[in-house]
């Protein structure tokens, strides 16, 4: 069994799906169900005895030490965050209590659980079996599946999910952020997220808690949130909103299609080296500009405008982010060298999947943008 947080989220439900569609090993999911928390995107999970949702906070020590002394988890995959650069200038404090703070009960219930467990060298057994808590608060009727099978303190995994936002921006000639670059955040959303890697760090070097942690460059793809840009484009685009560019769009983002994140996780949980960084990027640099005529063009072909005029028509150029990085570019070769992981789709077929996905998933949307995604849980589960 592994304990993925954040999973209700836009990388973290992805991940798990893929792991419940790819994998027999069960799943404990926890997540704060925060505005950005959607339980509909884990809905053809529902029936799966693989899968067991806890909604729960990551700072909630108590919580996650019961639920580790319960289902004995062989790894926490953790993607609790919050994500949202411009939220984070508007508002920093949640990304300190969470990214922070939240970081560090997380590493200090997982250490406890860790000390634990049953070292397969010396063959001493651990004193957590049958400590049984109940979650906070279950999303579904009652946890299913428990009992972690042969969880040792040899085998164990923590893998923090990063950002490449933490390495600061790059001027237009800089080669891109490969593990060693210096960490330089920018904003308080990347600030936060580097205090976290420090602390995932220090629990490696002080510790010797068997910590992975990954750097990966802007996602996108299926269950977007639509306040990031390529779904807030295509959203707005099909409501004939305006499609706004901050600045003069001439910023670059290092894009990957989220299932490719994904496998790059799976990837790093399998054989990624302990204590041990690795950058994942998808060699796709793209000025801001050229996503919103690549998503317009899409458009154009996929659910032209009624009056035959393209989505471009839309753009508007508004006040640039406070602070804004200019560029971000990812080193990939550690990963691809050392653990044989490539992406598989490149920009052009990755896009054409995620704007599909948007036109064929309107209902959704339509949850998203109305709210209704909030009361998903008590729709679907009786609460
Ligand atoms: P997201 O905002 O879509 O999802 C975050 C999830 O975490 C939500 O479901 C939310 O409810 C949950 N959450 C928030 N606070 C929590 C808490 N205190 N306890 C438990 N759950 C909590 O974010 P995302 O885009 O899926 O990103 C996931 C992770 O990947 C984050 O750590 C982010 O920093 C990192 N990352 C994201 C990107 C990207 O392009 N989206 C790129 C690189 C790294
Ligand atoms: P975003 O999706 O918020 O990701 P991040 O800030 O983590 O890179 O933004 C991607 C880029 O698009 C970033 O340079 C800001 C820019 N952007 C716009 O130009 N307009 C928008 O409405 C949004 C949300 C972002």
């Amino acid at each position: 069994m592994i304990l993925v947080t954040g999973s209700a989220g836009f990388i973290g439900s992805n991940f798990v799906l893929d792991w419940c569609a790819q994998h027999d090993e069960a799943v404990i999911s926890l997540d704060k169900l925060t505005y950005a928390g959607n339980l509909e995107n884990l809905a053809s999970l529902k029936d799966n005895p693989r899968h067991i949702f806890v909604q729960g906070d990551i700072g909630d020590a108590e919580l996650v030490g019961k639920l580790l002394a319960q289902y004995r988890p062989r790894a926490v995959v953790n993607f609790a965050a919050e994500s949202h650069v411009d939220r984070s200038i508007h508002g920093p404090e949640d990304f300190i209590q969470t990214n922070i703070v939240g970081t560090f009960h997380l590493l200090e219930a997982v250490r406890a659980y860790w000390q634990k467990l049953p070292s397969p060298v010396s063959g001493i057994t651990s004193d957590l079996a049958g400590v049984v808590g109940q979650p906070s608060r279950m999303a579904s009727s009652s946890i299913r599946g428990a009992g972690g099978e042969g969880a040792t303190k040899t085998d164990f995994r923590f893998l923090h999910v990063s950002t490449d936002e933490v390495y600061g921006s790059l001027a237009k000639d800089e080669p891109a952020f490969s593990e060693t670059h210096r960490y330089e955040p920018n904003s308080p959303y990347s600030a936060s997220k580097a205090a976290s890697d420090h602390l995932v760090r220090a629990y490696h070097h002080t510790y010797g808690l068997p910590v992975l942690t990954t750097n990966c460059s802007n996602n996108y793809g299926p269950y977007h949130f639509p306040e990031k840009l390529i779904p807030l484009l295509i959203v707005n685009a099909l409501a004939g909103k305006a499609l706004p560019v901050y600045g003069d769009g001439q910023q670059i983002r290092d894009w990957l299609y989220v299932k490719d994140h994904c496998s790059a996780i799976r990837c790093v949980l399998e054989k990624g080296a302990l204590g041990e960084v690795y950058n994942i990027g998808g060699w796709n640099e793209k000025a801001n500009l050229d996503i919103v005529h690549t998503v317009c063009a899409l458009l154009d072909e996929l659910r032209p405008r009624a009056d035959g005029k393209s989505y471009s028509e839309q753009i508007t150029f508004v006040t640039d982010r406070p602070g804004h990085d200019r560029r971000y570019a990812i080193d990939a070769r550690k990963i691809e060298r050392e653990l044989g992981w490539k992406p598989a789709e490149t920009f052009e077929t990755g896009i054409r999947k995620t704007v599909q996905w948007y036109l064929d998933n309107q209902g959704w949307v339509n949850n998203v943008l109305s709210g209704n995604y909030r009361q998903w849980v008590a729709k679907q589960y009786g609460e």
